[in-house]
């Protein structure tokens, strides 16, 4: 064992996989589902792009959580899971009909609306199989995050949403519309985020909206802002379990509800992210001309994030407890930007090597890719090895 990892087990199975600490994920559920219930409307949709492995989707399940989908596939796991289709909410921002359909044969609780021909083609599908769809729109706040800009969704320029500048346009199509249910209003701004003036600023802008609503004697039954909340990606054992009671507190202070309405979330890193991790083996150690890298069995396939965004994940040696030496930290695949880290200190390193990459529960093992004809990775829960 070296910190939560229980080093001899992981030798019966290939590397690279991914490992969940369940206990750190059955305490992270417990927490969020605590911090909610202070607020009798809070409801928590758990946002499976960030981790759609099914013996996760079971334990978020077993807590009562409902499903923030983007795909039929993801509305297809969530049910496969056994979450209640009335705990469904389903964005995306481009819908195929099937997709459509498939919420609406299971009635769904709400579909997030991102476009006025969007609804259109919701109305004339529900009204083919005799349904009424019950809809929010997104609506693309203009609000910035403090985040990385691949990650901020809620800006002017991003694709997502409904501009507030049609919001009257889009309500009059939905009053109009003969099977459409106008129930609520969604939001989601970005991502990682920590900067709790982020989602002050989204309270204020919504508050804007719902008086312009209710100028037009409009109040809708849910609110939703999305998710966002990030983690701690530099000290992953410092607050493993985020801090959702001020988050919720933040909200509570900021979002002037108005009576009988329910406010929704979406949160996926935050559920996920620190209770994973990438296990990888040390390759080959090689010493180049200025440093020295280190060679993992791993490699963007297996854990995209410090490709795509430039992401810090912590790296820790779980083989070694020798002096530390300073390392570019490599995987194999015929890129350059096949690295996870560069100076990157860890106890010396040496072929066979366990390595961690920490805080990678969330979109790490279900935004693995084939490339290079590279296996996916296995997910084993902390279980798996008891
Ligand atoms: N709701 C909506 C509408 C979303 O688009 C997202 C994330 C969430 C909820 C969940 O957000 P979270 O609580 O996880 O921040 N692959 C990127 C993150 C992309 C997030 C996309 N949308 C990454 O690895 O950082």
């Amino acid at each position: 064992m070296k910190g939560i990892f229980p080093i001899e087990a992981f030798k019966t199975v290939r590397t690279p996989f991914y490992y969940y600490d369940t206990t750190l994920l059955r305490k992270t559920l417990q927490t969020v589902n605590n911090e909610a219930a202070r607020y009798n409307n809070y409801h928590v949709h758990y946002a499976i792009k960030a981790n759609a492995n099914a013996k996760i989707l079971g334990i978020i399940r077993e807590a009562g959580l409902g499903a923030d989908c983007v795909s039929g596939g993801e509305v297809k796991a969530a049910l496969k899971a056994g979450i209640p289709a009335s705990q469904i909410v389903f964005a995306g921002v481009a819908k195929a009909d099937w997709e459509i359909e498939l919420g609406l044969e299971h009635d769904i609780f709400c579909f997030n609306v991102e476009s006025m021909p969007e609804l259109e083609v919701i109305n004339q599908l529900a009204t083919a199989c005799g349904k009424t769809a019950q809809v929010a729109f997104r609506i693309n706040p203009n609000v910035g995050a403090h985040t990385h800009s691949n990650i901020t969704t809620g800006l002017a320029e991003n694709k997502f949403g409904i501009n507030m500048e049609f919001l009257d346009e889009a309500i009059d199509l939905a009053l109009s519309l003969s099977h459409i249910r106008l129930i609520g209003i969604h939001f989601h701004i970005g991502s990682q985020i920590l900067d709790m003036s982020d989602f002050i600023a989204l309270c204020n802008r919504v508050n804007d909206i719902q008086d312009s609503l209710a100028q037009r004697n409009i109040q809708v039954e849910h609110i939703n802002l999305g998710g966002g909340l990030g983690i701690d990606y530099k000290h992953p054992n410092r607050q493993p379990v985020p801090d959702f009671e001020t988050y919720f507190a933040t909200i509570a202070q900021h979002l002037k509800v108005r009576p009988g309405q329910q406010v929704h979330f979406e949160p996926g890193r935050s559920i996920v992210g620190q209770c994973g991790s990438l296990i990888s083996r040390v390759l080959y150690v090689k010493q180049g001309v200025t440093k020295q890298f280190a060679m993992l069995d791993a490699g963007f396939t297996d854990l995209i994030r410090p490709a795509l965004y430039q992401a810090y994940h912590k790296i820790e040696n779980l083989s070694s407890d020798e002096p530390a030496e300073t390392y570019d930290v490599v995987g194999p695949i015929c890129e350059s930007t096949d690295v996870f880290g560069k100076a990157i200190d860890l106890n010396r390193v040496h072929r066979g090597d366990f390595v961690a990459l920490r805080s990678a529960g969330a979109y790490g093992e279900i935004m693995a890719c084939g490339y290079n004809c590279r296996e996916l990775p296995k997910g084993y829960l902390s279980e798996d090895f008891s």
